[in-house]
């Protein structure tokens, strides 16, 4: 993950919508149209891990933790998912599609050429349905590409308290199989997690969703550690996102498997936990790491994979050239997606990002300012955003 390889005095021909070629600028073949560009060329920016369809802010869940009161509190008091489900729930398609809109568009000034959308704050399927049909809207519309995931196990709706096995099944009989026949979704999470989805229930689910042929995600040993990370690797699991409570089994079990470790520091600082996932355990193992933003209104809310990687680096021990690759090619792998994305490199898709910087380093260094100057996706330039 630490070797990158950095070109200075460099040019890259886009033909088309792919890289055409790149090198030292003295050697670049002649080209219909020059464009010149003062500071890093990165490969495009992939969110790996979004909940980018949501209402309003949890302005009152943040409040309340400043007071002391922790996540999964807020949550059994009402708070938590279960707001923001009552909130998607009861808006229209349109009015959801103008808010998600104006975040993705954030989302993309900050560098992100390729973005992951989960549903999850719908829990029944039209409202399921409905955050997908968002996504599907506005991926034809923005020039980016969204990967949408179905995440109906995202939590127990308050209708099926009481009654677990029966949403359980719900979503993997009902719920998976209609959003297959739509294709309306490429991956399928479920939020595994001490008092959300047991094990069981997750392999329940994802088994179904396998079967439907969708890929596999899973929010895996967040909070509290079960096992999540074992069972991601075990199903072939495109990723294993959050791991801080990840335990030395799971390390073992990732390092020894395709599946990408997803991590997403700025939801624990966001949370105001002290622990981060053991980065630099996973790497040392051999597993493959990615970084991502987490964006939703509950526990991450930032729009910048340049903060993320400031924050790998000093909070997880990433090196920066580590953080680049966490945001690229690890990236395009936990959304299956490396073979053509998160390299500039001939044939790939010419998603590339500028950053108006000096050095490729502080990319990963300044914490907060805007450095990503212009987003080429496909290889046309993105409009100001
Ligand atoms: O990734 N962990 C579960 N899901 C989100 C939080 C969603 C929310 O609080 O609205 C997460 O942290
Ligand atoms: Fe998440």
């Amino acid at each position: 993950m630490s070797e990158i390889e950095v070109l200075r005095d460099a040019a890259v021909l886009i033909d088309g919508k792919r890289i055409g070629w790149v090198g030292p600028r003295q050697d670049a073949p002649t080209a219909d149209h020059v464009v010149e560009v003062n500071g890093v060329i990165f490969p495009g920016f992939i969110d790996c891990h979004t909940h980018g369809v949501f209402g309003a802010p949890r302005l009152d869940d943040h409040e309340r933790r400043a007071l002391g009161v922790d996540y999964k509190a807020i949550a059994a008091a009402g708070g938590g998912i279960l707001q923001s489900v009552r909130d998607v729930r009861s808006r229209s398609e349109s009015d959801l599609e103008a808010l998600t809109r104006a975040r993705l568009r954030m989302l993309i000034a900050h560098g992100a050429t390729t973005i992951e959308v989960k549903s999850g704050y719908g829990l029944e399927l039209e409202a399921e349905l409905k955050q997908l049909r968002v996504i599907r809207t506005l991926a034809s519309e923005l020039p980016v590409t969204l990967v949408p995931t179905f995440l109906g196990a995202h939590e127990v709706p308050p209708e099926y308290r009481g009654k677990r096995d029966a949403y359980v099944r719900l979503v993997a009989e009902e719920m998976i199989p209609a959003v297959a026949k739509e294709t309306l979704a490429r991956c399928c999470d479920v939020f595994c997690e001490p008092g959300v989805f047991s094990t069981g229930e997750t392999r329940q689910i994802l088994t179904a969703a396998a079967r439907h042929g969708l890929a596999i995600k899973l929010h895996a040993d967040e909070l509290e550690g079960s096992g999540g990370a074992e069972l991601a690797a075990e199903l072939g699991a495109l990723s294993a996102d959050h791991l801080a409570a990840i335990s030395d089994r799971g390390i073992q079990a990732l390092a020894a498997s395709p599946t990408v470790a997803v991590l997403l520091p700025a939801t624990m600082i966001f949370l105001g936990k002290r622990g981060q996932a053991p980065a630099r355990r996973l790497i040392d193992a051999g597993a493959a790491v990615a970084l991502a933003t987490d964006y939703n209104p509950g526990t991450s809310p930032t729009m910048s994979l340049p903060l993320v990687m400031a924050l790998g680096v000093s909070q997880l021990g990433l090196r920066h050239a580590e953080a680049v690759t966490a945001v690229t090619i690890n990236a395009a792998a936990a959304l299956g997606l490396a073979q053509d994305r998160g390299q500039i490199v001939l044939g790939h898709v010419a998603d590339l990002v500028v950053a108006a910087v000096d050095d490729w380093r502080e990319v990963a260094y300044w914490m907060g300012r805007e450095v990503v100057s212009a987003v080429w996706t496909a290889g046309s330039a993105c409009p100001a955003l």
